[in-house]
């Protein structure tokens, strides 16, 4: 049996490649490359020596899905396809709506026709919007703050109200908090597009020396240091949960939160960084970034509960291993 990965040859589905690659479970990638290319899954495929099955698809191609369906004994698919930069939602708010949405209303489609298993969907803590109390739970209202986020409220109720996801399939919707790392000492990690938004990415172009210090957007936030708290969570333990997500048969739709369930500053993360890498860090404190929320970060008990889910990396894994990825890139 077979699963697949929409939006595979991403950052999160490459690193899913890697784990279902170390557990000899069959699966199958779908990408349209708009934000990807095949270079992470031809390292996998060298470094365990196994061809992975990759089609370039979109997924509102349904003729092409099909096909993939029917090729393949698909039980179980893992939906990490998606655009996903916050300020590009904004100023393409259609091509978003278009491609998120109506994309995972067509795979929606095929996975119910195809009476799927088992289902997963890569949603976001940005469905939570300005944190009402902390840690955030399940159970805390659903706000967006951007097209982006409301694209992930709508694909989730897209998914809550189909009777099959409800009665026939095993459907788990989880909520990410801010994935940073990279596998297996560097082999493959994250690559950006363009000019990182993200804090991780853009610190690794500073220690590289494409740009000149990090930009700490605002230390006057009413945190421990003045800087922003997020739950930064290893990519390898994010992965690791929907493993566990996909050995778990119960019917009906679970929603988990995935994150570390620790709040990190900016500077924290700044300081850890230098710390086990033995590098400095340029950096210039800047205005506060439009649209950042003050602080944010998981109550992650339910997972650890249902699923016995637990993150095993800490802070220092994240930075090292994050580093680790870049110093290749560099060879
Ligand atoms: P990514 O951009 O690296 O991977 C997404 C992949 O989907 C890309 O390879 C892209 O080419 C592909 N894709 C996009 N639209 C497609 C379409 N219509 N048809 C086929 N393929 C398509 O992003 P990621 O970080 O790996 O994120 C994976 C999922 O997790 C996304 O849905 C994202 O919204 C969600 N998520 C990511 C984060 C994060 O910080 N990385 C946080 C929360 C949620
Ligand atoms: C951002 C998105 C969010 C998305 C998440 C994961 C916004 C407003 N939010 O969240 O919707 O789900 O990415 O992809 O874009 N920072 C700096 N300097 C930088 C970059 C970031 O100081 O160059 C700070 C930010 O102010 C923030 C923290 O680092 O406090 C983390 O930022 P980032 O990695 O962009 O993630 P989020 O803001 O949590």
């Amino acid at each position: 049996m077979t699963t697949l990965l929409t939006g595979g040859a991403g950052f999160i589905g490459s690193h899913m490649s890697a784990l279902l690659l170390e557990y000899e479970h069959d699966f199958v990638v779908v990408d349209n490359l708009t934000n990807s290319d095949v270079s992470q899954l031809k390292k996998l495929e060298k470094f365990f020596k196994k061809k992975i099955p990759f089609h370039k698809i979109d997924i509102r191609d349904k003729s092409s899905m099909k096909t993939i369906f029917d090729r393949y004994e698909i039980d179980s698919v893992i939906h990490f396809a998606g655009l996903k930069a916050v300020n590009e939602s904004v100023n393409e708010p259609k091509l978003y709506h278009d491609n998120n949405v109506v994309g995972s209303e067509c795979l929606i489609e095929l996975v119910c026709k195809y009476n799927i298993k088992n289902f997963i969907f890569s949603s976001s803590a940005t469905v939570y919007g300005e944190p009402v109390y902390l840690p955030i739970d399940e159970d805390h209202p659903l706000k967006a703050m951007s097209p982006y986020g409301q694209n992930k409220i709508d694909i989730e109720k897209l998914i809550i109200d189909n009777p099959f996801f409800n009665t026939r399939c095993a459907t788990k919707i989880l909520r990410y908090f801010n994935p940073v790392g990279a596998y297996n000492n560097g082999l493959i990690g994250e690559i950006p597009r363009g000019i990182p938004n993200n804090l991780m990415p853009y610190l690794l172009g500073v220690v590289n020396g494409t740009y000149p210090y990090l930009q700490v957007f605002g230390d006057d936030y009413k945190t421990n240091d003045g800087t922003p708290i997020r739950d930064y969570i290893h990519v390898m333990d994010l992965v690791e949960a929907h493993l566990m997500a996909l050995q778990d048969n119960k019917l009906g739709i679970d929603i988990y939160n995935v994150g570390n369930g620790k709040g990190v500053s900016v500077m924290e993360m700044i300081k850890a960084f230098e710390k086990v890498n033995k590098i400095e860090v340029p950096y210039k404190i800047m205005p506060r970034r439009e649209g950042d929320v003050e602080s944010c970060y998981a109550n992650n008990k339910k997972i650890g509960e249902v699923l016995n889910w637990k993150a095993k990396h800490n802070i220092s894994d994240i930075c090292k291993d994050a580093y680790l990825f870049s110093q290749q890139l560099k060879k």
